[in-house]
């Protein structure tokens, strides 16, 4: 299966508070075409820095990404507005994401008219095409974002991203902002559109519970690191990270026994501008110990296309 994303080591620092936060620091996965890696972590761990940087709307303040086994973070100018076509964001709030002065049809057509990809009747055929692949009515064309519903908006803001045949979409918690009744709707539409348009997803949420559905791997974030990277089975039904065993326990279980055997998290997210020493989730982590304030732990690949940073997870063991 061919890699069509991958990152190597990718960092973005910001400066703020006149500090540097280190949003995402030495991040390195791939997507194979066609499947979902869903990326998860609290709030302000870095996804969505990491998408954006991935996707060049950010620069990297280091590190590589690869489109297709090309290079692509250090391409300009035109080659970089090719790039654009086929790399496409789907954005967490869809009452903001939308602009309220144009219509559902504009929206929509904004990639086609950047790329002049058609006009007339050819555009209007291209949005009404659209509008049904994503649940909508054509009849929808002339009338304006107010008048639509969460759910609907989030479908006007997955047509604009579909509009230019984009290869690969950053999902950046599309679902989050909206009642959870309407959350399985639009998973299941993304995942119909997936198979549909064989689009390749980076699929970022704050919990594990409502990507294991659309993931077939799943990384871990934690300020601005990846802790734990494997596929989406595996690190449900047996996580390494203590981080990512804390985060599967905010899952609700049917089963009772598992939810007694399961920690909870305690203490607040250090701040970005002043992390802990050594491993960064040390402070909250009811495995810590001295070498955890020492030492940073490695991402350790404990077979193919998994892996763990943890002091405490070695290769052979904890399987
Ligand atoms: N433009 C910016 N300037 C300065 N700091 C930023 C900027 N964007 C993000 N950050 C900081 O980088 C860190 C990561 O932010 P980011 O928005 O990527 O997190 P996130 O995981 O997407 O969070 P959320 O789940 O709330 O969307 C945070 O500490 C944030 O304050
Ligand atoms: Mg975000």
């Amino acid at each position: 299966m061919e890699r069509l994303i991958e990152i190597k080591n990718l960092k973005k620092y910001f400066s703020a508070g006149g500090g540097c936060v280190k949003a995402v620091d030495n991040v390195s996965f791939y997507i194979n075409e066609g499947e979902t890696l869903g990326l998860v972590g609290e709030s302000g761990c870095g996804k969505t820095t990491c998408g954006r940087t991935l996707l060049g709307i950010y620069e990297p303040t280091g590190g590589e990404v690869y489109y297709r086994g090309k290079r692509i973070d250090n391409v300009k100018g035109k080659q970089r507005q090719n790039l654009k076509k086929d790399m496409q964001i789907i954005f967490q709030d869809p009452y903001a994401s939308l602009n309220p002065r144009m219509t559902v049809g504009d929206i929509i057509a904004e990639g086609i008219d950047i790329f002049n990809i058609c006009s007339g009747d050819d555009r209007r055929k291209r949005i009404e095409e659209l509008l049904h692949l994503v649940g909508l009515n054509k009849s929808h064309i002339n009338r304006f974002p107010h008048e639509f519903s969460g759910g609907q908006r989030q479908r006007i803001g997955i047509a604009r991203a579909l509009a230019i045949d984009p290869k690969f979409i950053v999902c950046d918690e599309p679902i989050s902002a909206l009642d959870v009744s309407i959350q399985a709707q639009i998973i299941n539409l993304l995942i119909k559109l997936q198979k549909e348009l064989k689009l390749t997803y980076l699929f970022i949420a704050h919990d594990l519970s409502m990507i294991r559905h659309i993931s077939d791997r799943v990384g871990v974030m934690y300020l601005g690191r990846i802790v734990e990277i494997g596929e989406a089975n595996e690190i449900y039904d047996n996580p390494k990270h203590p981080y990512t065993k804390i985060l599967m326990s905010a899952i609700p279980l049917p089963d009772p026994d598992r939810k007694l055997n399961v920690s909870k998290i305690k203490g607040e997210i250090p701040s970005p501008l002043n992390p802990p020493s050594g491993c960064t989730f040390r402070t909250r982590c009811p495995m810590a110990q001295e070498i955890c304030a020492q030492k940073a732990p490695d991402l350790v690949e404990l077979k193919p296309g998994y892996a763990c940073a943890c002091h405490f997870v070695k290769p052979g063991k904890n399987e």
